[in-house]
């Protein structure tokens, strides 16, 4: 078995960044990117590569050397499945807004879907490869739909979670820590996980391919991201109390960081995680583990959900109650919207929830990010529906520039950690503000000294 074409189905952050690398690495196999969004596959194939719809340090000149080569983006679905020997789904999975485990399960409507598209146009045998995070055990849903397509067409399924981070995909496909392939323990199982392994080995060394059976790769994703999220809310409570004690969060978190066993990444405490999975794979590994009863399991990692929430109430509040316990009708500026730097994505971004709080306490609020586009921030604040869409552009400016953000605020709030902020004129910014001018730096990203010998009056997260 040799993959020779690669159909993808979905063009978004995960399907997009790592077909490009798939592509660029190995020029002898097609890949096809097809999504139902027209927009979205007329954006990748637009020939200015800056308006590509994913912002990623990197993936401009990737795409640009694989695109019209052996990478295409496509909205001809069923063309695309029906010439490819590999199927990658790599659609969106969001948390059910509906019916039975609303809030909690995954929504797999998507991922069905597409198992039934495959399962009509399919004429020839093909791998079907889950790329999405899914909940464990979708394989055998997936199976149950494809088997019964009465047409002789074979599927194996595979699952090949992403675990690349957003700001950083390129280099983390490049040189992952690890890719994990899963399949069915059957010697036709094996056989296209050796396919799949044949096609990572083209740029990633063996050992660290590793392959496992269909429901260890599923649940590793899910922990995975749940153990991560867990690390930036433990530092993240930690960083409350010592708010309390006049302990500094980033001494702490330096001070166990230097211990092998915990070790130093992922210990910055934030004014709350974002992103599209953190939340929504623990929401998820949550209600799969009461849906077995597991209550205690449960009720572990629903905590570390209800702590990020916390998280970022606690620092709108703490803005609220440093501005002498009201904010209706003051300027606050908003450094960044984006869920983190290097990435123009704000699903669940800590920013969208900060400012619906200070909203409905009736500020003022003035947002700059270098590359989220204007109307995705008043899509994230009509999503909430907390008020009408126009209330919220009446309350809400979008600024191109940084200076004019912060021009007669009362308080800035830092709420990306993007580079160019340290390298802003920061008295000139001091000038321009109303006073006494306030820093909450919810990244811990800005030099707090030089900011009060400013005259700033200066808050980090557990600092
Ligand atoms: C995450 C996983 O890292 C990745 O492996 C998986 O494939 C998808 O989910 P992503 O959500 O893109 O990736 O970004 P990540 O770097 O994990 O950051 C998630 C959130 O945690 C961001 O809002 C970030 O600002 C926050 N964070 C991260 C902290 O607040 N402190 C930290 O120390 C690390
Ligand atoms: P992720 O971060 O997981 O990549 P995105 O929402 O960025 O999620 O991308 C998922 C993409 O999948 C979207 O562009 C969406 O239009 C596309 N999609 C969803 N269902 C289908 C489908 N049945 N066929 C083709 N594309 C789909």
């Amino acid at each position: 078995m040799i993959i020779k074409k690669i159909c993808c189905i979905g063009a978004g952050y995960v399907g997009g960044p790592t077909m490009s690398v798939i592509a660029n690495q190995c020029p002898d196999i097609k890949v096809t990117v097809v999504d139902l969004n027209e927009a979205r596959i007329a954006a990748w194939n637009d020939a200015d590569i800056n308006n590509i719809p994913v912002y990623e340090p990197g993936l401009g000149d990737i795409v640009n050397e694989a695109r019209g080569r052996n990478l295409f983006f496509s909205t001809d679905v069923e063309k695309a499945i029906d010439e490819a020997d590999a199927i990658f789904i790599s659609v969106n999975t969001p948390t059910k807004t509906y019916g039975a485990g609303k809030g909690q399960a995954a929504d797999l409507k998507w991922i069905e879907l597409c198992a039934r598209q495959i399962a009509r146009v399919s004429t020839s045998d093909k791998i079907i490869i889950e790329k999405s995070t899914l909940p464990v055990r979708t394989a055998s849903t997936l199976k149950e739909i494809l088997k019964h397509t009465g047409n002789g067409v074979k599927f194996h399924i595979l699952s090949n979670p992403e675990f690349l981070a957003e700001g950083t995909a390129v280099q983390d496909l490049l040189a992952p820590d690890r890719v994990l392939i899963g399949g069915e323990q059957t010697d036709e199982g094996i056989k296209s996980i050796n396919a799949l392994v044949e096609v990572y080995a083209r740029w990633v060394p063996l050992e660290k391919i590793l392959t496992t059976n269909i429901w260890s790769s599923e649940l590793s994703k899910l922990t995975a991201n749940a153990f991560l999220a867990q690390r930036v809310s433990s530092i993240n409570s930690l960083s409350e109390l010592c708010e309390y004690t006049e302990a500094d969060i980033n001494e702490v978190a330096k001070a166990i960081g230097t211990d092998s066993r915990i070790g130093s990444k992922f210990l910055k405490a934030s004014v709350g995680f974002g992103g599209s999975c953190f939340q929504k794979d623990i929401l998820n590994l949550v209600y799969i583990a009461r849906s077995y009863g597991l209550n205690q399991v449960a009720d572990y990692w629903e905590q570390v959900i209800i702590m990020n929430d916390h998280q970022k109430l606690r620092f709108a509040n703490k803005i609220i109650k440093n501005l002498y316990n009201t904010v209706n009708g003051k300027k606050i500026a908003f450094l960044g919207w984006a869920f983190k730097k290097d990435t123009n994505d704000t699903r669940e971004s800590a920013a969208i929830y900060v400012a619906d709080h200070l909203l409905y306490e009736q500020a003022e609020i003035s947002v700059y990010d270098p590359k989220v586009p204007e109307q995705q921030i008043y899509v994230d604040l009509d999503y909430l529906a907390t008020r009408s869409s126009s209330e919220n552009k009446q309350l809400l400016k979008i600024e191109n520039d940084p200076y004019d953000t912060c021009k007669n605020a009362h308080a800035i709030a830092v709420l990306t950690e993007w580079d160019e902020f340290n390298d802003y004129d920061w008295q000139r910014i001091f000038d321009n503000m109303l006073k006494p001018a306030h820093v909450f730096d919810g990244r811990n990203i800005l030099d707090k000294t030089k900011l009060k010998q400013i005259g700033f009056l200066v808050n980090g997260v557990g600092s």
